[in-house]
C-alpha cells in the first residue's frame, strides 16, 4: 500500500497520517493485560511493510522494555521510519504510585542515554516531553533539549500533554517542532483550542488514542467488565461508558454505510481532523494493525462529518 506522508511541522521529516504507538507492547500487565513480545514485533514490522512510519514509545512503557523492543523489530530498516520517544517520567518508587514526573537538565540527557541505547540508534527523531513539571523551570527544561539537539542525539522537539500557553512559554527558549495531544471522537478537547494553535505555529500534531483504548472499535457491551486500564478510566465507567457505547452503535452504522469497521471510522476521523498530522493509535497485534489502517488512504465527505459530528454533540462526550 503506497501511503501519502505530511510533512512534520517544520522539521523536514515527513510522516503517515496513522503511526503506531507501543505503549501496550510494553507489556506492563496491570496495566494492558497480555501482550506477546513476538506479536508485537510482528505488529511493528507489518506498520512498516504497510507503508507506515512513525512508532511512538516512551522509557516509561513497560519500564524500557516498549523502547527495546522497538529499536529489535526496526533493525535493519532504522531508514525508513522516523522513531518518537519521551521523557520527564520517571519509573514509580512502590507499586500503584503514579510515575514522578522530572524534566530536569541532568535527569533529560540521562534519560536520552538509555532511550538510545534502548533504540539502538544514535539519533531519535522526535524527542517530547511527556508531561509538564510543575517543579522544573521550562528554561532549564528547553536547554536540555536544546543541547539534544545540537549534540545531535535528537532531530526534533516534541510536547506532549502541555496547554498552549506552557507550549508558548516553551518556545521562548528554543524550537517546538510538534505536540502530542490526546484526540479521537470521544475526547474532543484538544480541537478546541489547542491543535488550531498548533496549526497557526506550523507545529505538528501527533494525536494520540484514536480508538479512545478500543472502545471505538465497538467491541465492548454493558456487559464488558475491564481488569486494566480501563477499570479505572472514567470513559469505561458507569453511565458516561454506557452514554458511549450508544454513541459508538450511531456512529457504526455509519461505517457500515461507508463499507468500513468502527475502528476504521474512528482512525480516519482522528487521521483526517483539520489540524492533526498523524494519529499514533495502539495495536497489540498484526490482525489488529490491518484492520486500522484500512482507515486510511479514503476520506470522509463533508456530510459525514456533520452527521459524525451531530451524533458526537448529541452524546455529550
Ligand atoms: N503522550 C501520552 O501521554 C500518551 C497517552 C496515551 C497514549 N499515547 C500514545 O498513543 C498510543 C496509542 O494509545 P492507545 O494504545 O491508548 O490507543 P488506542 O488506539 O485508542 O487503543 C489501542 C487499543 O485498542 C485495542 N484495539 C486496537 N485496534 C483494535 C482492533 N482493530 N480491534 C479490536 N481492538 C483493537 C487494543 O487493545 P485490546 O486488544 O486490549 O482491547 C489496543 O491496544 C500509545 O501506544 C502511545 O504511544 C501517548
Amino acid at each position: 500500500m503506497k501511503v501519502k506522508r505530511r510533512p512534520l511541522g517544520k522539521t523536514g521529516l515527513e510522516v503517515s497520517p496513522l503511526g503506531l504507538g507501543t505503549w501496550a507492547m510494553g507489556g506492563h500487565v496491570p496495566t494492558w493485560g497480555h501482550v506477546d513480545d513476538n506479536e508485537s514485533i510482528a505488529t511493528i514490522q507489518q506498520a512498516i511493510d504497510l507503508g507506515l512510519n512513525l512508532f511512538d514509545s516512551a522509557p516509561i512503557y513497560g519500564l524500557g522494555h516498549s523502547e527495546e523492543l522497538l529499536g529489535k523489530a526496526v533493525r535493519g530498516r532504522r531508514e525508513s521510519v522516523v522513531l518518537a520517544t519521551k521523557c520527564g517520567l520517571l519509573p514509580p518508587n512502590r507499586e500503584g504510585q503514579l510515575p514522578p514526573r522530572c524534566l530536569s537538565f541532568d535527569s533529560i540527557l540521562s534519560e536520552c542515554e538509555g532511550s538510545l541505547r534502548r533504540l539502538r540508534t544514535d539519533r531519535i527523531d522526535l524527542y517530547q516531553c511527556h508531561w509538564p513539571d510543575p517543579e522544573t523551570p521550562i528554561r532549564e527544561t528547553m536547554q536540555a533539549l536544546t543541547t539534544l539537539q545540537k549534540q545531535g542525539k535528537i532531530r526534533a522537539i516534541g510536547l506532549s500533554n502541555f496547554s498552549y500557553e506552557q507550549i508558548a512559554t516553551a518556545s521562548e527558549y528554543g524550537p517546538i517542532h510538534c505536540l502530542q495531544p490526546p484526540l479521537s471522537m470521544l475526547q474532543r478537547r484538544s480541537a478546541e483550542d489547542l491543535i488550531p494553535y498548533c496549526q497557526e505555529r506550523d507545529i505538528a500534531v501527533i494525536a494520540y488514542g484514536p480508538l479512545c483504548k478500543g472502545l471505538l472499535t465497538g467491541k465492548f457491551s454493558e456487559s464488558s467488565s475491564f481488569e486494566d486500564i480501563r477499570a479505572k478510566d472514567p470513559e469505561f465507567l458507569g453511565d458516561r461508558f454506557r452514554q458511549n457505547l450508544r454513541t459508538v452503535e450511531r456512529l457504526r452504522t455509519i461505517a457500515q454505510r461507508l463499507g468500513k469497521t468502527m475502528s476504521q471510522l474512528a482512525v480516519n476521523w482522528a487521521a483526517n481532523h483539520p489540524g492533526v498530522t498523524c494519529a499514533i493509535l495502539g495495536a497489540k497485534r498484526p490482525s489488529q494493525l490491518t484492520e486500522n489502517a484500512g482507515g486510511i488512504g479514503w476520506a470522509l465527505s463533508d456530510d459525514d462529518r456533520m452527521e459524525i459530528d451531530a451524533i458526537l454533540r448529541e452524546g455529550g462526550s
